[in-house]
């Protein structure tokens, strides 16, 4: 494990330590176990075992690797209360085990990616939450977390910008987008649904663009790209005039916020999680990364490419109003240090 990342498990487990002993003992099931944030967790829960559990948790981890990758780049997870699955959560899971918390992570995160699979996009989202809320049904969970997508706003209207829980949205149902957007809102109806017949005590966040070491060089979401292109002194890829703003949260606040809905959030509610400063325009974000890289590559507006999706958000920005009150949950990396750390690592683990 590299110094970057095992300091930010560390800081993750420090902050969380006292609310995830609700863990100590269960065994917790995650879809999309192999990618960005599933790796996260899983790490964070083989360090609580090693490091706060007396009674240690099981994790049955599947993942069908379409985007994820088979080697944890956290560390290496050999551990007999670990359990990877290659498996596609678009099919029915079976398990003899009684598993008491789930977590739905998996999906077609990236727009690149959900352009490229759009039909995996929507079966993963919608069949897995469906077969993992069946399982719910059986193994009855003290805790069942859905990962839905600020992407369920859409291009919210300015007025609404911070955007509360409570914005419906503003989506189309057959935009270029709506493989991503329109499943991740069935699945959280389903989610929704399932808690008000069966009470399966549903809980649904709503991420504003995590980013983070871990991130793949080939991911396509904007702060890799970014951060890629320019360590390798190419000009960073700014689409369009570069004025849509979004907000980025580092990955050890997201995380801290994913596990404090999972253990203490109210059952049937859904939380955004995010950090709502500083609200940052596209061109703005890749000139700062070029200042910090300092290499002589340089920010270049350019033409949507024809393999990402059209019809992006102009504005994104959490209201993290409800999270703050109810789960006392505060961003606490600003932009500055979380993207200097995350090219500390992209330059060490792509030997740049
Ligand atoms: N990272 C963000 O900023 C962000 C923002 C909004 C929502 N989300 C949501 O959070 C979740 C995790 O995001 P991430 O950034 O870790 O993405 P990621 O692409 O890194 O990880 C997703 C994982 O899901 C796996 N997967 C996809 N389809 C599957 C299937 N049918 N069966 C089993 N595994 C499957 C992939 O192989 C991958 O390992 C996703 O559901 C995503 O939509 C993330």
């Amino acid at each position: 494990m590299s110094k970057i990342t095992s300091q930010l498990l560390n800081t993750i487990v420090s902050d969380i330590k006292e609310e995830a002993k609700a863990l100590e003992g269960k065994t917790i099931l995650i879809s999309g176990g192999s990618g960005f944030i599933g790796s996260y967790i899983n790490a964070v829960l083989y360090l609580l075992n090693k490091k706060v559990f007396k009674n240690k948790c099981k994790v049955i981890s599947i993942d069908n690797y379409i985007t994820g990758s088979k080697k944890n780049f956290l560390l290496d997870i050999k551990d007999k209360n670990f359990q990877f699955q290659d498996g596609d959560i678009r099919l029915p899971v079976i398990t003899t085990d009684k598993v008491d918390y789930i977590i739905h992570a998996a999906g077609l995160a990236s727009p690149f990616y959900y352009k490229k699979y759009p039909l995996e996009t929507i079966e993963s989202a919608i069949l897995g939450a469906k077969n993992l809320l069946e399982l719910a049904r059986i193994t009855k969970p003290v805790s069942f977390l859905f990962f839905s997508s600020s992407e369920i706003y859409g291009d919210p209207d300015p007025k609404f910008v911070p955007t509360p829980e409570t914005y419906a949205g503003h989506v189309s149902s057959v935009g270029p987008r709506a493989c991503y957007d329109e499943s991740k809102r069935l699945a959280e109806t389903l989610c929704i649904t399932y808690h008000q017949i069966y009470n399966i005590p549903v809980k649904i966040v709503r991420p504003f663009n995590i980013y983070g070491p871990g991130m793949k060089h080939i991911d396509y979401r904007v702060i890799p790209t970014f951060i890629y292109n320019g360590l390798k002194g190419k000009n960073l890829p700014v689409h369009d005039k570069g004025v849509q703003t979004r907000t980025f949260c580092y990955i050890t606040d997201a995380i801290v916020a994913i596990l404090k809905v999972l253990i203490s959030g109210k059952t049937g509610e859904v939380y955004n999680i995010g950090n709502d400063k500083p609200e940052i325009g596209m061109f703005e974000l890749a000139q700062t990364i070029v200042d910090m890289l300092n290499n002589g590559s340089k920010p270049r507006r350019k033409n949507y490419p024809l393999n990402y999706p059209a019809g992006e958000p102009q504005r994104r920005c959490p209201d993290l109003t409800k999270i703050i009150k109810q789960l006392n949950y505060e961003p606490k990396v600003d932009l500055k240090t979380g993207l200097k750390q995350t090219i500390k690592w992209f330059k060490q683990n792509y030997h740049l």
